[in-house]
Protein backbone atom coordinates (compact mmCIF):
# COMPACT_ATOMS: atom_id res chain seq x y z
CA UNK A 1 0.00 0.00 0.00
CA UNK A 2 1.34 3.50 -0.97
CA UNK A 3 0.49 6.87 1.04
CA UNK A 4 0.76 10.18 -0.30
CA UNK A 5 0.21 13.36 1.90
CA UNK A 6 -1.49 16.58 0.79
CA UNK A 7 0.23 18.98 2.38
CA UNK A 8 -1.17 22.67 1.74
CA UNK A 9 0.03 25.58 2.84
CA UNK A 10 -2.58 26.34 5.09
CA UNK A 11 -1.63 23.82 7.36
CA UNK A 12 -4.82 21.12 6.32
CA UNK A 13 -2.52 17.74 5.90
CA UNK A 14 -4.28 14.64 4.37
CA UNK A 15 -3.31 11.41 3.04
CA UNK A 16 -4.34 9.94 -0.34
CA UNK A 17 -4.00 5.73 0.33
CA UNK A 18 -3.51 3.58 -2.86
CA UNK A 19 -3.17 -0.01 -3.33
CA UNK A 20 -5.29 -2.96 -3.39
CA UNK A 21 -7.88 -3.33 -0.80
CA UNK A 22 -6.97 0.07 0.82
CA UNK A 23 -10.89 0.47 1.11
CA UNK A 24 -10.07 -1.66 4.63
CA UNK A 25 -8.26 1.55 5.70
CA UNK A 26 -11.63 3.94 5.42
CA UNK A 27 -12.67 3.63 8.83
CA UNK A 28 -9.31 5.23 9.90
CA UNK A 29 -9.75 8.38 8.37
CA UNK A 30 -13.11 9.05 9.93
CA UNK A 31 -13.04 11.62 12.80
CA UNK A 32 -13.67 10.21 16.42
CA UNK A 33 -16.92 12.88 16.82
CA UNK A 34 -18.65 11.40 13.31
CA UNK A 35 -21.47 9.02 14.58
CA UNK A 36 -22.81 9.00 10.74
CA UNK A 37 -21.74 8.30 7.21
CA UNK A 38 -23.60 9.64 4.54
CA UNK A 39 -22.22 7.45 1.46
CA UNK A 40 -23.03 8.95 -1.66
CA UNK A 41 -22.49 7.08 -4.57
CA UNK A 42 -24.80 5.73 -8.12
CA UNK A 43 -26.43 2.85 -8.69
CA UNK A 44 -23.88 1.66 -11.35
CA UNK A 45 -20.88 1.40 -9.19
CA UNK A 46 -21.89 -1.47 -6.55
CA UNK A 47 -18.81 -0.94 -4.44
CA UNK A 48 -20.06 -1.57 -0.80
CA UNK A 49 -17.93 0.68 1.96
CA UNK A 50 -18.09 0.05 5.45
CA UNK A 51 -17.11 2.83 7.61
CA UNK A 52 -17.48 1.44 10.92
CA UNK A 53 -20.62 4.22 12.06
CA UNK A 54 -24.43 4.18 11.48
CA UNK A 55 -24.63 4.70 7.30
CA UNK A 56 -26.72 5.29 4.81
CA UNK A 57 -26.83 5.39 0.55
CA UNK A 58 -27.40 8.20 -0.95
CA UNK A 59 -27.42 6.80 -4.78
CA UNK A 60 -27.27 10.17 -7.47
CA UNK A 61 -28.09 9.64 -10.70
CA UNK A 62 -25.26 8.64 -13.64
CA UNK A 63 -23.55 11.16 -16.47
CA UNK A 64 -22.43 14.70 -16.40
CA UNK A 65 -26.44 15.51 -16.06
CA UNK A 66 -25.82 14.34 -12.82
CA UNK A 67 -23.93 16.98 -11.72
CA UNK A 68 -25.95 19.91 -11.30
CA UNK A 69 -27.61 22.01 -8.82
CA UNK A 70 -30.54 20.20 -8.64
CA UNK A 71 -28.81 17.35 -7.56
CA UNK A 72 -26.75 18.90 -4.68
CA UNK A 73 -30.33 20.30 -3.26
CA UNK A 74 -31.38 17.01 -3.66
CA UNK A 75 -28.74 15.37 -1.49
CA UNK A 76 -29.18 18.58 0.99
CA UNK A 77 -32.69 17.90 1.79
CA UNK A 78 -32.27 13.88 1.83
CA UNK A 79 -29.27 14.68 4.11
CA UNK A 80 -31.40 16.74 6.15
CA UNK A 81 -34.23 14.52 6.29
CA UNK A 82 -32.04 12.25 7.81
CA UNK A 83 -30.44 13.98 10.12
CA UNK A 84 -27.35 14.36 9.34
CA UNK A 85 -24.87 17.15 11.02
CA UNK A 86 -22.42 19.04 11.15
CA UNK A 87 -20.23 16.41 13.36
CA UNK A 88 -20.67 13.90 10.64
CA UNK A 89 -19.21 12.41 7.35
CA UNK A 90 -20.25 12.37 3.55
CA UNK A 91 -18.39 9.45 1.71
CA UNK A 92 -18.03 9.80 -2.21
CA UNK A 93 -17.78 6.16 -3.93
CA UNK A 94 -17.59 6.87 -7.68
CA UNK A 95 -16.05 8.82 -10.63
CA UNK A 96 -15.31 12.27 -10.69
CA UNK A 97 -18.89 12.81 -10.63
CA UNK A 98 -19.63 11.56 -7.75
CA UNK A 99 -16.79 12.71 -5.95
CA UNK A 100 -17.43 16.39 -7.69
CA UNK A 101 -20.72 16.15 -6.03
CA UNK A 102 -20.20 14.76 -2.40
CA UNK A 103 -17.62 17.30 -1.95
CA UNK A 104 -19.63 20.24 -3.20
CA UNK A 105 -22.97 19.23 -0.85
CA UNK A 106 -19.99 18.71 2.14
CA UNK A 107 -19.15 22.13 1.28
CA UNK A 108 -21.74 23.39 1.70
CA UNK A 109 -23.89 21.79 3.68
CA UNK A 110 -24.48 22.76 7.43
CA UNK A 111 -21.54 25.16 5.95
CA UNK A 112 -18.90 22.47 5.70
CA UNK A 113 -18.90 18.95 6.99
CA UNK A 114 -15.84 16.50 6.25
CA UNK A 115 -15.90 14.36 3.41
CA UNK A 116 -13.59 11.04 2.60
CA UNK A 117 -13.58 10.54 -1.03
CA UNK A 118 -13.27 7.24 -2.48
CA UNK A 119 -12.56 7.39 -5.91
CA UNK A 120 -13.63 4.19 -8.49
CA UNK A 121 -12.01 5.21 -12.24
CA UNK A 122 -8.50 5.70 -12.80
CA UNK A 123 -9.71 9.66 -13.63
CA UNK A 124 -10.81 10.52 -10.08
CA UNK A 125 -8.26 8.35 -8.32
CA UNK A 126 -5.50 10.72 -10.10
CA UNK A 127 -7.30 14.01 -10.29
CA UNK A 128 -10.86 14.29 -9.73
CA UNK A 129 -10.81 13.13 -5.86
CA UNK A 130 -7.23 14.42 -5.23
CA UNK A 131 -6.94 18.45 -4.44
CA UNK A 132 -10.14 20.04 -3.19
CA UNK A 133 -11.86 20.81 -6.12
CA UNK A 134 -15.46 20.32 -6.03
CA UNK A 135 -18.26 21.50 -8.01
CA UNK A 136 -21.42 21.42 -10.74
CA UNK A 137 -22.10 22.11 -14.59
CA UNK A 138 -24.61 24.89 -15.90
CA UNK A 139 -26.14 24.58 -18.90
CA UNK A 140 -23.54 27.48 -20.03
CA UNK A 141 -20.46 25.09 -19.57
CA UNK A 142 -18.57 22.77 -17.36
CA UNK A 143 -17.84 23.39 -13.72
CA UNK A 144 -19.04 26.53 -13.58
CA UNK A 145 -20.39 26.53 -9.79
CA UNK A 146 -18.00 25.08 -7.22
CA UNK A 147 -15.97 25.42 -4.35
CA UNK A 148 -12.38 24.50 -3.01
CA UNK A 149 -13.34 22.02 -0.33
CA UNK A 150 -10.58 19.50 0.94
CA UNK A 151 -11.55 15.73 1.96
CA UNK A 152 -10.23 14.74 5.37
CA UNK A 153 -8.91 11.76 3.35
CA UNK A 154 -8.72 9.61 -0.20
CA UNK A 155 -9.17 5.86 -0.83
CA UNK A 156 -7.52 4.49 -4.12
CA UNK A 157 -8.35 0.65 -4.09
CA UNK A 158 -7.04 -0.37 -7.05
CA UNK A 159 -9.63 -3.71 -7.10
CA UNK A 160 -12.50 -1.44 -7.93
CA UNK A 161 -10.28 -0.65 -11.20
CA UNK A 162 -10.70 -4.09 -12.31
CA UNK A 163 -14.26 -4.05 -13.42
CA UNK A 164 -13.86 -0.64 -15.08
CA UNK A 165 -15.42 -0.40 -18.51
CA UNK A 166 -12.60 0.46 -21.20
CA UNK A 167 -13.87 3.90 -22.31
CA UNK A 168 -13.95 5.00 -18.48
CA UNK A 169 -9.90 3.65 -18.55
CA UNK A 170 -9.20 5.70 -21.72
CA UNK A 171 -11.01 8.53 -19.87
CA UNK A 172 -8.02 7.82 -17.20
CA UNK A 173 -5.45 7.52 -19.55
CA UNK A 174 -6.11 11.30 -21.10
CA UNK A 175 -5.41 12.86 -17.61
CA UNK A 176 -2.32 10.23 -17.27
CA UNK A 177 -1.02 11.73 -20.31
CA UNK A 178 -1.25 15.18 -19.16
CA UNK A 179 1.02 14.67 -15.88
CA UNK A 180 3.82 13.33 -18.45
CA UNK A 181 3.80 16.87 -20.14
CA UNK A 182 3.91 18.62 -16.87
CA UNK A 183 7.23 16.69 -15.57
CA UNK A 184 8.22 14.05 -17.94
CA UNK A 185 8.21 11.66 -16.28
CA UNK A 186 7.98 8.07 -18.09
CA UNK A 187 4.21 6.90 -16.43
CA UNK A 188 3.66 4.71 -19.41
CA UNK A 189 6.66 2.51 -18.37
CA UNK A 190 5.30 2.24 -14.23
CA UNK A 191 3.21 -0.73 -12.97
CA UNK A 192 -0.65 0.63 -12.11
CA UNK A 193 0.30 1.05 -8.00
CA UNK A 194 3.40 3.26 -8.66
CA UNK A 195 1.58 5.26 -11.66
CA UNK A 196 -1.39 6.11 -10.05
CA UNK A 197 0.81 6.91 -7.10
CA UNK A 198 3.10 9.12 -8.98
CA UNK A 199 0.41 11.22 -10.37
CA UNK A 200 -1.03 11.29 -7.18
CA UNK A 201 2.37 12.88 -6.12
CA UNK A 202 2.82 15.34 -8.99
CA UNK A 203 -0.72 16.83 -8.61
CA UNK A 204 -0.22 17.14 -4.46
CA UNK A 205 3.20 18.68 -4.71
CA UNK A 206 0.67 21.03 -7.15
CA UNK A 207 -1.89 21.77 -5.22
CA UNK A 208 0.08 22.76 -1.77
CA UNK A 209 1.81 25.07 -3.40
CA UNK A 210 -1.50 26.39 -4.49
CA UNK A 211 -4.27 25.15 -3.07
CA UNK A 212 -6.93 28.17 -4.63
CA UNK A 213 -5.25 28.02 -8.21
CA UNK A 214 -4.04 31.48 -8.01
CA UNK A 215 -1.16 30.29 -10.04
CA UNK A 216 0.44 27.24 -10.44
CA UNK A 217 -2.49 24.89 -10.10
CA UNK A 218 -3.40 26.37 -13.71
CA UNK A 219 -1.08 23.96 -15.03
CA UNK A 220 -3.17 21.17 -14.28
CA UNK A 221 -5.59 22.12 -16.93
CA UNK A 222 -3.21 21.23 -19.64
CA UNK A 223 -5.74 20.47 -22.60
CA UNK A 224 -8.63 21.30 -20.78
CA UNK A 225 -9.76 24.88 -22.20
CA UNK A 226 -10.33 23.17 -25.78
CA UNK A 227 -11.19 19.82 -23.77
CA UNK A 228 -14.18 21.07 -21.72
CA UNK A 229 -15.76 23.04 -24.58
CA UNK A 230 -15.48 19.67 -26.50
CA UNK A 231 -17.23 18.01 -23.51
CA UNK A 232 -20.16 20.93 -23.16
CA UNK A 233 -20.54 20.93 -27.14
CA UNK A 234 -20.65 17.11 -27.15
CA UNK A 235 -23.50 17.07 -24.31
CA UNK A 236 -20.59 15.57 -22.18
CA UNK A 237 -20.78 12.16 -24.44
CA UNK A 238 -17.17 11.87 -25.50
CA UNK A 239 -15.39 11.20 -22.29
CA UNK A 240 -13.37 13.56 -20.08
CA UNK A 241 -10.13 12.58 -20.79
CA UNK A 242 -10.33 11.75 -24.54
CA UNK A 243 -11.88 15.47 -24.87
CA UNK A 244 -8.33 16.53 -22.53
CA UNK A 245 -6.42 14.58 -25.10
CA UNK A 246 -7.50 15.95 -28.39
CA UNK A 247 -7.06 19.56 -26.31
CA UNK A 248 -3.23 18.79 -25.47
CA UNK A 249 -2.63 18.43 -29.29
CA UNK A 250 -4.65 21.46 -30.12
CA UNK A 251 -2.16 23.06 -27.14
CA UNK A 252 0.78 21.63 -28.57
CA UNK A 253 -0.25 22.71 -32.27
CA UNK A 254 -1.40 26.23 -30.89
CA UNK A 255 2.19 26.94 -29.03
CA UNK A 256 3.85 25.77 -32.56
CA UNK A 257 1.69 28.25 -34.07
CA UNK A 258 2.78 30.86 -32.00
CA UNK A 259 6.31 30.28 -32.14
CA UNK A 260 6.65 28.81 -28.60
CA UNK A 261 7.73 25.16 -29.16
CA UNK A 262 9.57 22.76 -32.23
CA UNK A 263 7.63 20.72 -34.23
CA UNK A 264 9.30 18.02 -32.68
CA UNK A 265 7.37 18.93 -29.18
CA UNK A 266 3.89 18.90 -31.51
CA UNK A 267 5.28 15.46 -32.77
CA UNK A 268 6.05 14.53 -29.12
CA UNK A 269 2.40 14.86 -27.91
CA UNK A 270 0.73 13.26 -30.55
CA UNK A 271 2.77 9.84 -30.03
CA UNK A 272 2.32 9.69 -26.16
CA UNK A 273 -1.51 10.41 -27.00
CA UNK A 274 -1.51 7.52 -29.88
CA UNK A 275 0.78 4.87 -27.53
CA UNK A 276 -2.57 5.73 -25.02
CA UNK A 277 -4.81 4.86 -28.01
CA UNK A 278 -6.27 8.13 -27.83
CA UNK A 279 -7.91 10.87 -29.99
CA UNK A 280 -6.07 13.45 -31.43
CA UNK A 281 -9.28 15.00 -33.77
CA UNK A 282 -12.21 16.88 -33.21
CA UNK A 283 -15.51 15.17 -33.87
CA UNK A 284 -16.61 16.72 -37.44
CA UNK A 285 -19.98 17.90 -35.86
CA UNK A 286 -18.37 20.53 -33.97
CA UNK A 287 -18.52 23.81 -35.63
CA UNK A 288 -15.29 26.50 -34.60
CA UNK A 289 -18.21 29.00 -34.14
CA UNK A 290 -19.65 26.92 -31.24
CA UNK A 291 -16.04 25.88 -30.07
CA UNK A 292 -14.87 29.26 -29.95
CA UNK A 293 -17.47 30.69 -27.79
CA UNK A 294 -17.71 28.05 -25.55
CA UNK A 295 -13.87 28.51 -24.98
CA UNK A 296 -14.17 32.18 -24.27
CA UNK A 297 -16.44 31.18 -21.30
CA UNK A 298 -13.09 29.33 -19.66
CA UNK A 299 -13.01 29.84 -15.82
CA UNK A 300 -9.07 30.84 -16.91
CA UNK A 301 -10.14 33.10 -19.25
CA UNK A 302 -9.62 36.79 -17.95
CA UNK A 303 -9.09 38.38 -21.76
CA UNK A 304 -9.42 36.91 -25.31
CA UNK A 305 -8.13 33.26 -25.08
CA UNK A 306 -6.42 31.95 -22.33
CA UNK A 307 -4.85 28.19 -22.89
CA UNK A 308 -1.78 26.86 -20.63
CA UNK A 309 0.90 26.50 -23.58
CA UNK A 310 4.14 24.61 -23.86
CA UNK A 311 6.91 27.13 -24.33
CA UNK A 312 10.89 27.47 -23.98
CA UNK A 313 10.26 27.85 -20.10
CA UNK A 314 7.72 24.63 -19.93
CA UNK A 315 4.20 25.27 -19.43
CA UNK A 316 2.64 28.46 -18.89
CA UNK A 317 -0.70 29.99 -18.45
CA UNK A 318 -0.93 32.32 -22.02
CA UNK A 319 -3.74 35.44 -21.63
CA UNK A 320 -4.80 37.30 -24.52
CA UNK A 321 -4.51 35.13 -27.19
CA UNK A 322 -5.90 36.70 -30.62
CA UNK A 323 -8.75 34.95 -32.21
CA UNK A 324 -7.16 34.57 -35.47
CA UNK A 325 -4.29 31.94 -34.37
CA UNK A 326 -6.77 29.95 -32.32
CA UNK A 327 -9.41 29.46 -35.06
CA UNK A 328 -6.69 28.79 -37.49
CA UNK A 329 -5.43 26.13 -35.22
CA UNK A 330 -8.63 24.68 -35.13
CA UNK A 331 -7.69 23.22 -38.55
CA UNK A 332 -4.77 21.20 -37.51
CA UNK A 333 -7.20 19.35 -34.99
CA UNK A 334 -10.01 18.63 -38.07
N1 LIG B 1 -8.32 18.99 -12.22
C1 LIG B 1 -7.54 20.15 -12.06
C2 LIG B 1 -7.32 20.55 -10.64
O1 LIG B 1 -7.67 19.83 -9.74
O2 LIG B 1 -6.80 21.61 -10.41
Amino acid sequence: MNEVEVVLSSGITYPVIVGNGALKKLPDLISDGSNRAAIVTQSKIGIAVEPGIENKVFEIDDGEEAKSLTTIGELCSAFASWGLTRADVIIGVGGGVVTDVAGFAAATYHRGVDVIHVPTTLLAQIDAAVGGKTGVNLPEGKNLVGSFWQPRGVVCDLDALDTLPEDELRSGLGELAKYHFLTGDPLDQMELQDRITRAVEIKAGIVGEDEKEQGKRALLNYGHTLGHAIENIGNYEIKHGEAVAIGLVYAAELAYTLERIDHEKVVEHRQVLESYGLPSALPKSMSDEDLLISMTRDKKAVEGFTFVLDGPNGLEVVQGIEENFVRETLKKVR
